[in-house]
């Protein structure tokens, strides 16, 4: 499955891009940097930086605009580390930017490999969006979209009903949902409701490290003093477990639990194997105007706006089905790209 990647790297965007490079049945043809969690330049550094300590060959990484389309930019380092990757440190690496925009990456890719390429969207829309005014036919270029963003039926997590991807960039949603109508295929979308069931514990990060063949293996828990950093020897392991942890202290200080929301490897994991997911059709559509409710993912599930649906949205998954995907693959990655290094 060949994808084009579009990210706000990000704690869990970054555990999104580990699951697609440990999947030997996914070819990764590029890598979308936009603006959300962080600034849109860390979040390319961020993967750039990814991609050298998982050692992946030559992945183009293409920078996306600075700011949404119609409003400034609004990051949350609060919840993904100044940095975006938690408490992680990256080691700084010598791979390049392309010299293509993000924009410019997506709609080159689709119109070279018409019917191939499967999007997903992990952070706000902005550059689909850009990408979308520049090729009004990327639908019907694009095999499948996958996108995490949204809540139907449920709380936002940015505003009481909206999801952050969602309310960073609302008019680069509302303009992707409104040119998928009647795209080929139905984008595929992961919102909250699902997401947030995706609940990792520490005792998942000790599996990956495990699993990895990783020493020593640590168990992190909320007592960890903020300085703590591992010192596991796998490198992959040992920086997601500093960007993991810095989510597990977030989501504690929400009296949400030490636990993670991985929504983005969720979405991954769907992307490559949709049969992880139940799904329902929908009209989906976003709020603009509402003083309360900008931002807001509306969805018509029985056509009472007379409008074809526009989504297959994930109404049900296996979690542990997941979590168990997510520690084999990324655990036997991690294991082959540093072996007996580590
Ligand atoms: O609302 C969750 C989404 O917003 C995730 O993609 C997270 O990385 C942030 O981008
Ligand atoms: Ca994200």
């Amino acid at each position: 499955m060949r994808i084009l990647l579009d990210v706000d790297t990000g704690i869990d965007d970054s555990l999104a891009l580990l699951y697609l490079l440990a999947a030997p049945e996914a070819e990764i043809v590029g890598i979308a940097s936009t603006a959300g969690n962080v600034a849109a330049d860390r979040v390319a550094a961020n993967n750039l930086a990814w991609l050298d300590i998982c050692r992946a060959p030559e992945i183009e990484v293409a920078l996306g605009a600075a700011a949404p389309l119609a409003v400034p930019l609004r990051t949350t380092e609060d919840t993904h580390g100044p940095h975006g990757v938690g408490y992680a440190e990256l080691p700084p690496t010598t791979r390049t930017l392309s010299p293509r925009s993000a924009a410019e990456l997506w709609v080159d890719t689709v119109r070279a490999n018409p019917g191939e390429i499967t999007g997903l969207c992990t952070g706000p829309l902005t550059n689909l969006a850009l990408a979308l005014r520049a090729e009004p036919a990327l639908p019907r270029l694009l095999r499948r979209l996958v996108i995490m963003g949204g809540a139907f039926n449920h709380p936002g997590n940015t505003t009481p009903t909206a999801e952050w991807n969602i309310h960073v960039d609302p008019e680069a949603a509302a303009e992707v949902f409104d040119a998928f109508s009647g795209a080929p295929q139905r984008p595929l979308v992961c919102g909250l409701d699902i997401t947030e069931s995706i609940e990792m514990l520490p005792l998942h990060l000790t599996r990956l490290a495990e699993r990895a063949g990783s020493t020593p293996v640590e168990t992190v828990g909320p007592d960890d003093p903020i300085t703590f950093r591992s010192a596991t020897s796998n490198p992959i392991v040992r920086h997601v477990t500093d960007a993991v942890r810095f989510y597990f202290d977030f989501h504690r200080s929400y009296e949400l639990g030490y636990l993670a929301h991985m929504h983005d490897p969720f979405a991954a994991a769907v992307t490559l194997d949709p049969a992880l997911a139940v799904t329902r059709p929908a009209t989906v559509a976003v709020e603009l105007n509402g003083a309360l409710t900008r931002g807001t993912t509306v969805a018509d599930w029985t056509g009472m706006w007379g409008r074809e649906p526009n989504a297959d949205i994930v109404v049900g998954t296996d979690p542990a089905e997941f979590f168990i995907r997510l520690i084999e693959r990324v655990g036997d990655f991690a294991q082959a790209v540093y072996g007996e290094e580590s």
